[in-house]
């Protein structure tokens, strides 16, 4: 297949795009820089030059491919407290890549967060469910969940779409997620530590064995799929804060809920939210089978302490 991939030079695109390539397919990766596009040349993908917001890039780029994989996401607006924005920008590229494969039967799979939910382990069964006036406050989970929705509606319109929600930590090296983040506060506050008790569980998955699934998605996932790419079901928050502190000598310490938002800054929702998720229905589906290490043995492998 020819596979136009957005986000192609990001985290996970870097593995999607050799994960596709060593399955036979071709690679058209959207590059907004020159860094990206040498990147994705070096990779050997051809570049499409343009941003999320080039609609009539996309738009030929998508109606020019067999299929389509969406990782692009305007992180640095997002996390400098304009999450509505970068979501907006999201919708309207989902919006007119869907347009230009409707009718077709052409596969269109996007990158999405795994649901957080209190107490319970989530499955690939629970609908994405968006709360409209949360999405339009800014919400991140919400702002999300009503992208996913609209990329599964285009099953309707004869797209073969499909959402890979992903863990909260896609591990590996050359990381730069919630985990580094956590090792900072860690080294700068001079002790490792977790939310209350700690008890909160995070998936989690290789990035590797992420990018595996989406070209399973794009290659074999039914028009309306939401696939989970849950390696890990769930580690406590705790455990992770102990392997941290052993790794850097620290001593490992419950932070009360109260002063969260002060020791850990914008990662205290994240770290405080049960992201514990199940992957058995993608397995069963797709015959996806991670084998990749897990977040503790990754850790324990020393590269994030460099
Ligand atoms: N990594 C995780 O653990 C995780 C967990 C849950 C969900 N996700 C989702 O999975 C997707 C991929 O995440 P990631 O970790 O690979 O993110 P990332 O490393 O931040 O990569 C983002 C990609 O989007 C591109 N991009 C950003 N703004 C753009 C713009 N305005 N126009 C065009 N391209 C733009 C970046 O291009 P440049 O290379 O030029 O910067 C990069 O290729 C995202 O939707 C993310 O929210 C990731």
């Amino acid at each position: 297949m020819r596979v136009f991939v957005t986000g192609a030079s990001g985290w996970i695109g870097s593995a999607v795009v050799p994960e596709l390539i060593g399955a036979g397919h071709q690679v058209v990766g959207l590059a907004r820089s020159d860094a990206s596009a040498d990147a994705l040349t070096a990779a050997g993908a051809e570049v499409v030059r343009g941003t999320l917001d080039d609609l009539d890039v996309l738009r030929r780029a998508a109606a020019d491919s067999d299929g389509v994989v969406h990782l692009a996401f305007k992180h640095d607006i997002a996390f400098s407290g304009d999450f509505k924005g970068a979501g907006e920008a999201d919708r309207r590229a989902v919006e007119v890549i869907g347009e230009a494969l409707a009718g077709s039967g052409r596969p269109f799979t996007i990158a999405s967060g795994t649901p957080s939910i209190p107490g319970r382990v989530a499955t690939e069964r629970d609908g994405h469910d968006p709360d409209p006036a949360a999405a339009a406050r800014g919400d991140a989970q919400h702002v999300r969940a009503a992208t996913a929705e609209l990329t599964l509606s285009l099953a309707a319109r004869q797209v073969r779409s499909s959402v890979v929600r992903l863990a909260p930590t896609n591990h590996g090296e050359g990381d730069n997620g919630f985990v580094p983040a956590l090792i900072g506060i860690a080294r700068a506050k001079g002790v490792s530590g977790y939310i209350g008790d700690g008890a909160n569980r995070w998936s989690a998955a290789h990035r590797l064995d992420s990018a595996r699934l989406f070209r399973l998605a794009l290659e074999n996932a039914p028009a309306g799929s939401t696939l989970h790419a849950v390696a890990e079901e769930g580690l406590p928050v705790r455990d992770l804060a102990e392997v941290i502190g052993r790794q850097l000598g620290l001593p490992v310490e419950s932070v009360a809920a109260a002063d969260a938002d002060a020791h850990f800054s914008w990662l205290a929702g994240p770290l405080a939210a049960n992201r514990a998720a199940s992957s058995v229905l993608t397995r069963e589906l797709l015959g996806w089978r991670p084998d990749r290490p897990g977040l503790v043995e990754d850790l324990e492998q020393g590269h994030y302490f460099k």
